[in-house]
């Protein structure tokens, strides 16, 4: 494992498309960007190392492939009323799928000979929209969630280039786009036996002991996520202004 290099991001000015799609100098001689279509097979094999069948879901990769992933997400960084109509615009005319694609962030770290070293895939978060619908939220409305609240749904980073800081960029930079994007909460979960606690502690995340669960009540939700028993939940409230 590489010495540790502490790199702190440079959180300036607002985000645009076209940063997003250029990418930043990352760690260790990195680049982090928005994942391209040729990185997909790549970015989806290291995702495989983040936790049992942890992949992308198909229609998110054939998005990615083609070149429509956070198609939404992009054109929303202009402002948060700008995210709110191109994802209404997804959610009225796109296969649910196809939208739901729209509004998932999939950011690779790719390293000097530009092969992707590290993934972090951040989607909708399917389980709270299930959860609503099951507490009899109509469908327009579970879908919306995706504005609010998202998922860390993977994030891995190959085993040569671990111990360098780049995890935690591609969560800084994820959180610097969720939060231009006026997300309220971001959360995922570890396999316990993982022992990540520091790691994401020392991003800003809350991680919960395996099996504990919160509450959603201060987004209107009644109800709380819980991890399974040997899963750790980690999650982080928007910061208020
Ligand atoms: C977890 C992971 C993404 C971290 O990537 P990274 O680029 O090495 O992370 P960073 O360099 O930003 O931070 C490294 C820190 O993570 C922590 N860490 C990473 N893996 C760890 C593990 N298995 N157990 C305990 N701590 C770990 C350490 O605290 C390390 O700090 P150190 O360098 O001071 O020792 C990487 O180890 C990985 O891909 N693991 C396999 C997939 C996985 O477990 N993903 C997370 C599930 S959501």
């Amino acid at each position: 494992m590489g010495k540790r290099v502490t790199r702190k991001v440079q959180v300036s000015a607002p985000l645009t498309a076209e940063r997003l799609r250029a990418g930043w100098q990352g760690p260790a001689g990195t680049r982090l960007l928005l994942a391209r279509p040729q990185d997909a097979g790549a970015a989806d094999a290291l995702m495989g190392t983040a936790g049992d069948q942890v992949a992308f879901d198909p229609s998110l990769r054939t998005a990615i492939e083609d070149g429509s992933a956070a198609s939404s997400m992009l054109a929303g960084l202009a402002s948060e009323a700008a995210y709110r109509e191109a994802a209404a615009r997804s959610f009225t005319s796109l296969p649910t799928d196809e939208a739901l694609a729209s509004v998932c962030l999939t950011l690779v770290a790719t390293d000097a000979r530009d092969q992707v070293v590290g993934v972090l895939s951040g989607t909708a978060p399917g389980t709270v929209m299930a959860m609503a619908a099951r507490h009899g939220h109509n469908p327009q409305r579970c879908l919306a969630l995706s504005l609010f609240i998202a998922k860390v749904h993977g994030l891995a980073v190959a085993e040569h280039a671990r111990g360098q800081g780049i995890a935690s960029a591609l969560l800084e930079r994820a959180g610097q786009v969720y939060e231009q994007l006026g997300y309220r909460l971001l959360y995922g979960a570890y396999e316990a036996d993982r022992d990540l606690g520091a790691f994401y502690a020392r991003s800003g995340y809350t991680t919960l002991v395996p099996g504990a669960g919160f509450s959603l009540g201060r987004l209107g939700l009644p109800f709380m996520l819980r991890a399974g028993a040997d899963e750790c939940v980690f999650l982080r409230w928007r910061p208020r202004p």
